[in-house]
């Protein structure tokens, strides 16, 4: 294709971000793929002629379905966004050199290592078990500020964990330390961190630690507290044989200058809630939300986490909690880059923001 053939039959970016929507149940949007409607996101019924490009209908499914409608018009899964729009020219926007960021106040960590920033967004550190030979400490619930999710920080010296359920939701489970065996329900797999666990709802697990195990155990949706049945239930879910995820830099995905590679997702079954893992060089993104709730772990490194008004040192074991829609950026400060792991649900694609 020439140079002029693109210019009247590519897709124009209309906006490097996508369009976040509300919208009303039964009616038909139709979405502007050319980028030249003056209607943006949506068609104006004569932009696209001559361009071979077509809109593309969505009816929405209830009221006040929210949506983020492609601005880039470089989505794989239009009409919404997938989160291409960062790795276009120009489509990530680093604001660590930018004066104008707003950069308030650096609150500190109260008595329980818990550091609260804007609204229901916050930092906490676990905290080391100590001599404890077992120890599960709360870290998100809905008694947090939670709403669809739950965290728990566990910790296995030896020996075998009680049987643990999330009861009536799915548990995702990553682990940084340690090795040993996990049973869920009549199966048993090598655990041998780092790597995730997906359990399905209706199945209990247990720990058996061969070096001390030390992991996050994380609920979708939100539950207060894990049941301890005093037996681990035998029902294991067949119709999903593969549970242990592993890092496999052959499967990243370009994120701007970070990456993410999924590791529970809904290729081992979970459709409503999704792990990975992710690099964030040294930089400061740009304030940006998401439609997903969100609990990000540091693995490595050290970092700020702005809101608009606070902010929240961060390092490696803390995890940050993001409520939906939550305004905010994390600065990477260490030179060696951070690793994290997150928790996301409602949703599936953490590539994807506004
Ligand atoms: S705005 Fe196009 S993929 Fe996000």
């Amino acid at each position: 294709m020439t140079e002029h053939d693109c210019a009247t039959t590519c897709p124009l970016i209309a906006s490097r971000k996508p369009y976040y929507k509300e919208l009303t149940a039964g009616r038909t949007y139709l979405w502007c793929s050319c980028g030249r409607s003056k209607r943006q996101p949506y068609c104006d019924g004569r932009s696209h002629e001559g361009t071979g490009l077509e809109p593309v209908r969505y009816t929405a499914q209830r009221d006040g379905e929210e949506v983020l409608f492609c601005g880039c018009k470089h989505t794989a899964t239009p009409p919404f966004c997938d989160g291409a729009h960062s790795n276009l020219p120009g489509g990530y926007k680093d604001a660590g050199e930018d004066a104008d960021v707003p950069r308030p106040d650096i609150v500190a960590p109260d008595a329980d290592g818990i550091a609260k920033v804007d609204g229901r967004c916050f930092v906490i550190s676990p905290g080391d078990a100590g001599e404890e030979r077992y120890r599960l400490r709360k870290l998100v619930a809905p008694s947090t500020g939670a709403e669809h999710q739950s965290q728990f920080h566990l910790s296995l010296r030896d020996g075998t964990s009680p049987a643990l359920q999330a009861a009536g939701t799915d548990a995702i489970l990553w682990f940084t330390t340690g090795q040993g065996t996990v049973e869920i329900g009549n199966r048993s797999f090598a655990l041998q961190s780092p790597c995730g666990i997906y359990v399905r709802s209706g199945e209990a697990f247990r720990l058996t630690a061969e070096t001390q195990v030390i992991g996050y155990i994380s609920a979708c949706p939100a539950v207060e507290e894990l049941d301890t049945p005093s037996d681990l239930p035998a029902h294991f879910d067949d119709a999903w044989p593969d549970r242990i995820v592993a890092i496999d830099e052959a499967n990243r995905t370009a994120m701007g200058p970070r990456w993410f590679q999924m590791l529970v997702d809904k290729r081992i079954g979970s459709t409503t809630a999704a792990q990975f893992i992710g690099h964030i060089p040294p930089s400061r993104a740009e304030m940006h939300r998401h439609l997903y709730e969100e609990a990000l772990i540091i693995m490595s490194g050290h970092g700020i986490i702005w809101n608009e008004t606070r902010a929240a040192r961060v390092k490696a074991g803390d995890v940050i909690f993001f409520p939906r829609k939550h305004l905010h950026s994390l600065e990477c400060t260490a030179p060696e880059g951070m690793d994290v792991v997150g928790i996301i649900h409602p949703g599936d694609n953490p590539g994807v923001n506004y």
